[in-house]
């Protein structure tokens, strides 16, 4: 019956040449850019329905009541749900495309189907992805999924009255549920009459190396970041948590910007777009990433100049000397 559905839906799809997944992240990005530049220089002039959705967390906007998105609030610590799912969706993702390749086999009727149904149509879909590249690719994601999951759940310390709007939320599982889909879309063996290919260490180039170290650096240097974060919130002796304030943070890149983990999050996109430099979607992605990286970055170093009257002059927001 699902199957039947699916098919029903392609059949739209494929009349209207619809690529559900590259509209999702072109639609973020137009938003981003668009939203996000007017929050950054006119802000006060914006009704307050959208300066309260769009902010969240330290720099969200207190004071101005509006009913609606008051309602619309949820915990920020909620974040840790969709690392749930991130990392339920991507240790599958990596699981058929691992399976794929030792088997010699093609992905099961279903997934191929659902492919055409969010990728354009089973006549727009085409290889562009090798089984080696999406390999790297989805280990590198579920490794950053698994990491995001661990540090939500088990060792960040999310204050209890902070916040983020309802479609953060919403946008949290979509923005994992399709750049995981992103990885597979045009892989060899997700597509029709097409069959996985089989993993060989020469087949990696050396910009694919290049990109696996950057990945591997950004990886581990915002595992330190957000430990840096922790140790703020937590005695360093008896491990014990005594505050639950945003305090200044130093150390490690943070004497440079004001959010290296969100430079480091940039960079890992970047990193698996060069893994996968024919993937259209994946630059989607890297488009949409930087924009909300960038934006947020940016109201957050407004918000620590503002509230740490010895905020260090020199530190930049998200990249080094330059933003
Ligand atoms: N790929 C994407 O599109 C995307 C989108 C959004 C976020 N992310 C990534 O998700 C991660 C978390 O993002 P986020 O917006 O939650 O970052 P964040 O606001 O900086 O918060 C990260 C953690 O550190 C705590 N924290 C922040 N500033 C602090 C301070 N000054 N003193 C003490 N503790 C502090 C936060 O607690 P509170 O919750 O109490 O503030 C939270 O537990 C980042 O690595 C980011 O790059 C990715």
């Amino acid at each position: 019956m699902l199957t039947k559905f699916f098919m029903n839906c392609q059949e739209y799809i494929e009349n209207y040449n619809i690529h559900l997944i590259n509209t999702l992240f072109l639609s973020f990005s137009v938003v981003i850019i668009a939203l996000g530049s007017l929050m950054i220089m006119v802000e006060s002039v914006l009704p307050t329905f959208i300066r309260k959705t769009f902010r969240y967390g330290k720099h969200k906007c207190n004071g101005d009541e509006h009913s609606l998105a008051n309602k619309l609030e949820v915990p920020k610590s909620w974040f840790a749900h969709f690392y749930m799912f991130a990392f339920g969706w991507s240790i599958c993702a990596f699981y058929l495309v691992l399976k794929g390749m030792i088997m010699h086999s093609t992905a099961p009727d279903l997934v191929v189907i659902f492919l055409d149904f969010i990728g354009g149509g089973k006549n727009d879909r085409k290889v562009l992805i090798k089984s080696n590249e999406a390999l790297i690719a989805t280990l590198l994601m579920t490794l950053q999924c698994v990491r995001r999951f661990y540090e939500t759940n088990f060792v960040q310390i999310f204050s209890r009255k902070n916040k983020m709007n309802l479609f953060q939320y919403i946008v949290g599982y979509l923005h994992y549920f399709g750049s995981i889909l992103a990885l597979l879309i045009n892989t060899e063996g997700f597509v029709k009459d097409s069959t996985p290919s089989t993993f060989s260490f020469t087949k990696i180039t050396l910009v694919q190396y290049i990109c696996l170290a950057l990945f591997h650096f950004s990886w581990s240097q915002q595992w330190k970041t957000n430990m840096i974060f922790v140790n703020l919130r937590k005695d360093s002796k008896t491990g014990k948590i005594h505050s639950e304030q945003h305090l200044l943070p130093r150390g490690g890149l943070f004497e440079m910007v004001s959010s290296p983990h969100m430079f480091f999050e940039i960079q890992m996109y970047v990193a698996i777009m060069g893994i996968l430099p024919q993937s259209l979607t994946w630059k989607l992605i890297v488009i949409w990433v930087t924009g909300n990286q960038i934006v947020n970055a940016l109201l957050t170093h407004k918000w620590y100049k503002e509230n740490f009257k010895n905020y260090p002059k020199n530190r930049k927001a998200i990249i080094p000397f330059l933003l």
